[in-house]
């Protein structure tokens, strides 16, 4: 396993990435960051540090508590959501448990997140959100996809919070194309991008 503050995500597309411990002492105050909110469609080509990365991943949806319990709240606490990264180097699966990221391919496939928006500026990230309803293990298939849309979305709010907060650009989308990343992400039958939030320094 490697290390996020020895490599980067800037470094050549690594099969394992060991994420930073979340950085507790961010002097932004939780009302700065709600005035701070915004969505912003201009980016910087700079990748974000390990330690902005780190944090963004653990607000988003990071383990805060000893029993596993996620910073967002998911409905029956399935955590029927995944976290997918697509950068300039590959696609990479977000683990909370082991606070590392999975490369799940090689190779720059950002202009998946444009979909009908074809001119969109690209992110250096672009986080992935989606869904598998068969994790709720709930008889109703229409509450477990509500619940799924809504964990989701609970997440990339998150996001959007934290970028406020640490003044990266940042806008949560539902474009996208949604059977070229389930193929680039080998989603199983069932499991489906539900949003998606590009996210960057902010175009100077
Ligand atoms: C569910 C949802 C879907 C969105 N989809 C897109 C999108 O596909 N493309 C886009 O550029 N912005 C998208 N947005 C961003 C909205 O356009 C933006 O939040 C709205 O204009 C309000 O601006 P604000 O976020 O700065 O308050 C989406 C926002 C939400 C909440």
């Amino acid at each position: 396993m490697i290390n996020a503050t020895m490599s980067g995500l800037n470094a050549k597309a690594r099969e394992v990435i060991k994420l930073n411990e979340p950085d507790m002492s961010r002097p932004v105050t939780m009302m700065q960051a709600f005035a701070q909110r915004h969505s912003e469609r201009a980016f910087a080509p700079e990748m974000l540090t390990d330690q902005d990365l780190s944090d963004l991943l653990w607000a988003a949806d990071g383990i805060n508590r000893p029993d596993g319990h996620r910073t967002a709240p998911s409905g029956m606490n399935a955590h029927d959501v995944d976290i997918y990264l697509l950068t300039a180097e590959g696609a990479y699966l977000f683990n909370p448990a082991e606070k590392c990221l999975t490369l799940v391919a090689e190779g720059d496939h950002r202009a998946l997140i444009r979909g009908p928006q074809p001119d969109f500026p690209l992110p250096a990230v672009a986080f992935v959100m989606t869904t598998t309803p068969s994790r709720f293990n709930f008889p109703d298939a229409h509450l477990a996809e509500v619940m799924g849309n809504v964990d989701a979305g609970i997440i990339s709010q998150n996001i959007s919070l934290f970028c406020g907060g640490a003044g990266l650009a940042n806008v949560p989308r539902v474009s996208m194309d949604y059977p070229g990343l389930a193929a680039l992400l080998r989603l199983p039958a069932g499991t489906t991008p539900v949003i998606n939030n590009c996210v960057g320094y902010p175009a100077r």
